[in-house]
């Protein structure tokens, strides 16, 4: 498959005014994304996403590094990459507040040069299918926040662009309407379009991307199927009960051996995270020395979530 969308060493320093300290957001961020994927930018909050995110549209100039849609360069030829782009930015943005729904959507579409005869069955189609239909003529300013999110990404959708760019699509909604939009989000997807969607929401990312670029700090830490990442860190994680304490000789050289690892008395309970999966036997080695017996040996159970968290744990912030 061939990447539609390439990021490559993007780097965003801000300057604040106040402190004349220097932010780096973006530190050399690259990554590639096939045609049909949905890929999810994920990091914790000031980990770089929205400022990734405006540079990828073009929102914002990078200080160093290039965007390229289809192969096109977006800072040497601006509008032809742009017009395979649309953008759902954070805090609803590209709205009007003035305007009512479908005023919004039409002037959208007069925006892309479509005329009102051609649009107005898209729209009429796209609201009953976001649930917006007797919204129609309300004004934005008077939808609550789920309802302006879903007319955000509605608007997106009539640009029919081959790219969609979400930023925190599910942030601040209620837990039924951040449901609604991830099957919203789910649909689009079908459609064969391309997606990036950036998130701090776990279940974003288990639900609808195969693929996950993982940042923390302005860098990429992770760029992996999501598959793929479960299934290391469950080779990864072992949990032992033993039958007698560690002595601290033990303590100490686990310590030394394994950057994770947690072991609590009277429970006589070890869990360890291996860097590699032969690390089990350096493990065993450690536990023969006192000849500590093992009652029981199993797996951790891993969530997405931990994955996440070890990875953007900055000592460990590798895989
Ligand atoms: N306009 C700005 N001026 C100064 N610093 C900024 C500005 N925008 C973002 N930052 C800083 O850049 C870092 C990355 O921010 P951002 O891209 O918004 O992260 P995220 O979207 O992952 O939460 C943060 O430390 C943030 O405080
Ligand atoms: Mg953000």
């Amino acid at each position: 498959m061939s990447a539609i969308v390439e990021v490559e060493g993007l780097t965003k320093r801000y300057h604040k005014r106040a402190s004349k300290e220097v932010v780096t957001a973006a530190d050399g961020i690259s990554f590639r994304v096939d045609e049909g994927e949905i890929l999810g930018l994920l990091g914790p909050n000031g980990a770089g996403k929205t400022t990734t995110i405006k540079m990828i549209c073009s929102l914002l100039k990078p200080d160093a590094g290039r965007v390229l849609v289809r192969g096109i360069d977006t800072q040497r030829h601006r509008l032809r990459a742009l017009r395979h782009l649309s953008a759902v930015l954070e805090g609803n943005r590209n709205l009007y507040w003035r305007l009512s729904v479908r005023e919004n959507m039409l002037y959208l579409a007069g925006n892309r040069g479509v005329s009102a005869r051609v649009a107005r069955p898209k729209i009429d189609a796209l609201l009953g299918r976001f649930g917006l239909s007797d919204k129609a003529d309300e004004l934005v300013n008077n939808l609550s926040r789920g309802m302006q999110q879903k007319l955000a990404l509605a608007v997106a959708m009539l640009a029919e662009t081959d790219v969609v760019l979400l930023d925190e699509p599910t942030l601040g909604l209620d837990v039924g309407t951040g449901l609604e939009v991830r099957e919203l989000l789910r649909d689009v997807a079908a459609e064969g379009r391309t997606v990036i969607i950036s998130t701090h929401d776990m279940a974003v990312v288990q639900e609808l991307c195969k693929r996950t670029v993982i940042i923390s700090a302005g860098r990429v830490v992770a760029d992996e199927r999501v598959s793929n990442l479960l299934a290391l860190f469950a080779t990864r994680g072992y949990r032992v009960s033993l039958g007698a304490p560690l002595s601290a000789e033990q303590e100490r050289r686990l310590a030394h051996t394994f950057a994770v690892f947690a072991y609590g008395e009277p429970e006589l309970v070890l869990n360890v995270t291996l860097e590699h999966p032969e690390d089990i036997y350096r493990l065993m080695e450690i536990l023969r020395l006192e000849r500590t017996p093992v009652e029981d040996l199993g797996r951790t159970q891993v969530d997405f979530e931990r994955v996440f968290l070890e990875l953007t744990r900055e000592e460990t912030g590798r895989i």
